[in-house]
């Protein structure tokens, strides 16, 4: 590890915000939001999101930038510098977990947008139907072989990222390329909830009905506001010991949790109003944006060129995404294991890509392969996203609530005493209390204990 004079450093609030903005906003916001949304029933799930989000995310993800900052580290040596010779780093472990099991079905629904980008391309939608479109969908991903292609594609490319180094680059189109993402879907949100028909959607998304919500529709929510913000597995501290010692943690804190919730809420604007337009089943699961948005994207002027440059914007957003998933488990191998950065990085990416294939099959030969009710793919989103993820957040907010002197936190939040920070009680009450206690609570409710 390089000392802290060496330390490289993101150029800046926008280099960091970007860069944690990239991670954050991805697969999760587009493709898993909207399709969570309709499977646990619409607003009341919406609400105990954005509930989780403000009480529990948002502290989180101070409190992993804080450490982060503090510690000069990532994920592991970030616990051990605090707090040597105790056993919190070992919540280290459970990242790790965390970051192979997402990456491992994260690469193969990115591989499904690089499909669509060909599709798309070729005018694969033109003409058809709504069902025809659905029917295509089920019938790509029930096959074997191309999905599998896609899914060594995404991963490859996300394996030369890392180790080629390049992610400032990358960074720095996405700078210019998520704008583009978010223009598009402001048009697609305008299309959407004028067709006919679109006001079921937004009652759908804006008329709460909690009797609809189960126990496990809580710890769903509670899962993805740690999935959407990247929290719970490091990747956050890790980014936070690379910024800078004048900025204000705080602030930061909160644009890149606003700027993820409403990018996740107009992609839920873009699709409901559609899938009640369109009498797509707002249940119908992981391929609810691949078969609803095409289905927009023909109502619009230019629509087949929207929809070419939207999916291919959507595998940009998740490769900034995978590449902070997958540097997190090469970080660990680098610094714990003194593995050099490629070999680290191939390995890594072989072993994911491999225990992805599974996921991607999931949809095909192995449908019927079921455990607890659910598939693989489901499986291993169900473990890492709803369980692994927040009880990583769960040890960071304890650590910064609890483990860290209070004057170490405001040192930090303060800039060594030059910011004011008087957000500083709510948010170590959060840290604190709220979090752990709206963690433990959700987590013994979804399994119905409480
Ligand atoms: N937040 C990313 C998304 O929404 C996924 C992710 C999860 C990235 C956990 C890093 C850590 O797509």
């Amino acid at each position: 590890m390089t000392s802290v004079s060496q330390r490289d450093s993101f150029t800046g609030k926008y280099g960091f915000i970007a860069a944690a903005a990239g991670s954050a906003i991805g697969l999760g916001n587009i493709w898993k939001f909207p399709y969570i949304t309709g499977v646990y029933g619409g607003s009341a799930f919406i609400i105990v999101y954005l509930i989780c989000i403000l009480l529990i995310g948002l502290p989180v993800m101070l409190s992993e930038i804080t450490v982060g900052r503090r510690a000069q580290k990532g994920g592991f040596g970030a616990y051990k510098n605090l707090a040597p010779g105790t056993p919190w780093f070992f919540s280290g472990y459970m990242g790790i977990a965390a970051a192979f099991l997402i990456l491992s079905f994260y690469g193969v629904v990115a591989g499904w947008t690089m499909e669509y980008v060909v599709k798309a391309l070729t005018g694969a939608f033109s003409g058809k139907t709504p069902d025809e479109i659905g029917a295509m969908f089920g019938g790509f991903i029930g096959q074997t072989a191309k999905p599998i292609f896609w899914q060594i594609g995404f991963m490859s490319l996300t394996c030369f990222i890392v180790i080629a180094g390049i992610k400032n680059g990358i960074e720095r189109y996405s700078k210019i390329l998520m704008p583009v993402l978010l223009v598009i879907l402001f048009f697609l949100c305008a299309r959407s909830v004028t067709l006919d028909g679109a006001a079921k959607g937004f009652e759908f998304l804006f008329k709460p009905d909690f009797s609809k919500l189960s126990s496990e529709a809580v710890l769903a929510a509670l899962g993805h506001a740690f999935f959407s913000l990247s929290l719970g597995m490091g990747t956050l501290v890790t980014y936070g010991s690379y910024v800078k010692k004048n900025e204000s943690l705080g602030p930061l804190a909160v644009h890149i949790t606003t700027a993820d919730t409403i990018i996740a809420l107009l992609a839920g604007i873009a699709i409901f109003p559609a899938v009640f337009a369109f009498g797509i089943e707002p249940a119908a699961g992981p391929g609810l944006v691949f078969v609803t948005l095409p289905n927009v994207f023909q109502q619009m002027p230019f629509g087949s060129f929207f929809c070419v440059l939207f999916f291919f914007l959507l595998a940009i957003a998740a490769l900034t995404s995978s590449i902070s998933i997958l540097e997190v488990v090469v970080t660990h191998l680098v610094e714990d294991f003194r593995v050099s950065r490629k070999t680290a990085t191939i390995v890594t990416t072989l072993v994911i890509t491999l225990f992805g294939i599974p996921c991607s099959l999931s949809f095909g030969v192995m449908s019927e392969f079921k455990f607890l009710g659910a598939n693989f793919f489901d499986n291993v989103d169900h473990i890492a996203s709803n369980f692994l993820l927040p009880l990583g957040g769960l040890c960071i907010s304890l650590f910064v609530g609890w483990k860290m002197a209070r004057k170490d936190v405001e040192d930090e939040l303060s800039n060594g005493g030059t910011l004011g920070t008087g957000y500083l009680t709510i948010f170590l009450f959060l840290a604190k209390i709220v979090a752990p206690i709206a963690i433990t609570a959700v987590f013994l409710h979804g399994l119905n204990i409480i």
